[in-house]
């Protein structure tokens, strides 16, 4: 098995581009993943994902660029030696062979001596708890059960990094659910490097170690799930990360702190950032954003929008308030407990602490205000 430390390399991606035609899929993506790292690549439809996975398994050929797997270039090596497992969307298991059969084709195919490959196969068994369905036909399992033989036949042969494409994109929410703890705690367990496709952010943000947004053929952030959710450095991240309320603001400019303040609606708006001059937007999480009556004076150095409410979700522990902002846009608030303070229709007022917001720059490309 590989190496216990988090400072080697394990998948090195120097300026990897992919053309088709006069098209640029994936567009100088530089990416430095650690031996034993879950890095996961999170993005919309159309953005990469994919396809940079592809070329770093070797089924798509690059246009330009490298890639590196513990320390060695592959760049000129065919897909079955580059030490890496992968799972698909769609199983991908061959019919025509039972459970075992399936696992056993990828130990086949590396000449593993006989009497090693019938105690590696239930070792892969074991881990993704089919042992008894060992002698059935994939057309004989569920789909879930499916995806765990092919998660199986995946890592039966230890590979450096396993590469996941939306492996549960095709189940149910609960197995889905389900599966992510499993392959959390096989990630635990194999200690090797794990590479995973998924547009789903809560999926994102349960698994990995760092998330990779794609956007467009390039990575638009690396980070850590609280740094993408706490600090995106784009409006484009910080929406397609997470819930939040946005307060499109002009006139940006610096002040003390490590803010950046901005007019809104005539009011003063304040966030974490630089911003100067620009057309800005202030992005603020749903449990940062406190609602309170409409007239009552607003908290010392807070910043406060009138708001009219639309709607109230229990959530057990909490209640989920979207409200309208002066520009018609939708917002929303988190508030802990299990008292409904406020009502559908009430107008109020949203406040927020400079501190627990951040002012980016307005991007018209994602218009991502719901009117
Ligand atoms: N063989 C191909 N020939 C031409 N264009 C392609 C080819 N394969 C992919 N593309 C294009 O490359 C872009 C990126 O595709 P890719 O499959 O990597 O996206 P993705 O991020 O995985 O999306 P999804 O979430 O829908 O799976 C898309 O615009 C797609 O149409
Ligand atoms: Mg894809």
């Amino acid at each position: 098995m590989n190496s216990e430390t988090n400072a080697e390399p394990g998948v090195r991606i120097a300026n990897l581009t992919k053309r088709y035609g006069a098209k640029t899929v994936v567009d100088d993506i530089s990416i430095d993943i650690e031996r034993g790292e879950f890095v996961t690549f999170l993005g919309p439809s159309g953005s990469g994902k994919t396809t940079t996975l592809s070329m770093i398994a070797g089924f798509t050929d690059v246009t330009s660029g490298d890639i590196e797997i513990h320390d060695r270039s592959v760049s000129a090596i065919p897909p079955h030696k580059r030490d890496i497992g992968m799972v698909f969307q769609n199983y991908a298991l061959f019919p025509h062979r039972t459970v075992r059969g399936n696992i056993a084709f990828p130990l086949e195919r590396r000449q593993v001596p006989k009497a090693r490959i019938a105690s590696q196969i239930d070792d892969a068994l074991d881990m993704v708890y089919m042992r008894e369905y060992a002698e059935r036909y994939p057309q004989e399992l569920s789909g879930g059960q499916q995806q765990r033989v092919a998660l199986a036949r995946a890592l039966v042969y230890n590979p450096a990094v396993l590469l996941m494409d939306e492996p549960l994109g095709a189940l149910d929410k609960k197995l889905r659910d389900w599966l992510q703890g499993e392959i959390k705690r096989i990630h635990r367990e194999v200690r090797s490097t794990f590479l995973y496709v998924t547009h789903d952010q809560e999926e994102a943000l349960s698994l990995s170690d760092r998330i990779a947004v794609f956007n467009d053929g390039r990575i638009e952030q690396l980070g850590t799930p609280q740094e993408l959710y706490e600090s995106p450095s784009t409006l484009f991240v910080g929406t397609f990360v997470g819930d939040s309320t946005l307060v499109r603001a002009s006139d940006a400019q610096p002040v003390a702190g490590g803010l950046t303040e901005a007019l809104a609606y005539g009011r003063r708006v304040a966030g974490r950032g630089s911003l100067t001059g620009e057309e800005g937007a202030v992005l603020i999480r749903p449990e940062n954003i406190k609602l309170i009556p409409a007239d009552a004076p607003t908290p010392d150095a807070n910043c406060a929008l009138p708001v009219s409410l639309l709607t109230a979700t229990y959530l057990g522990e909490a209640w989920r308030y979207e409200f309208r902002l002066p520009d018609g846009s939708i917002g929303m608030a988190k508030v802990d407990g299990a008292t409904r303070t406020l009502q559908p229709g009430e107008e109020a007022l949203a406040v927020w602490a400079p501190d627990n917001a951040v002012v980016l720059s307005y991007d018209d490309r994602h218009d991502q205000f719901r009117t």
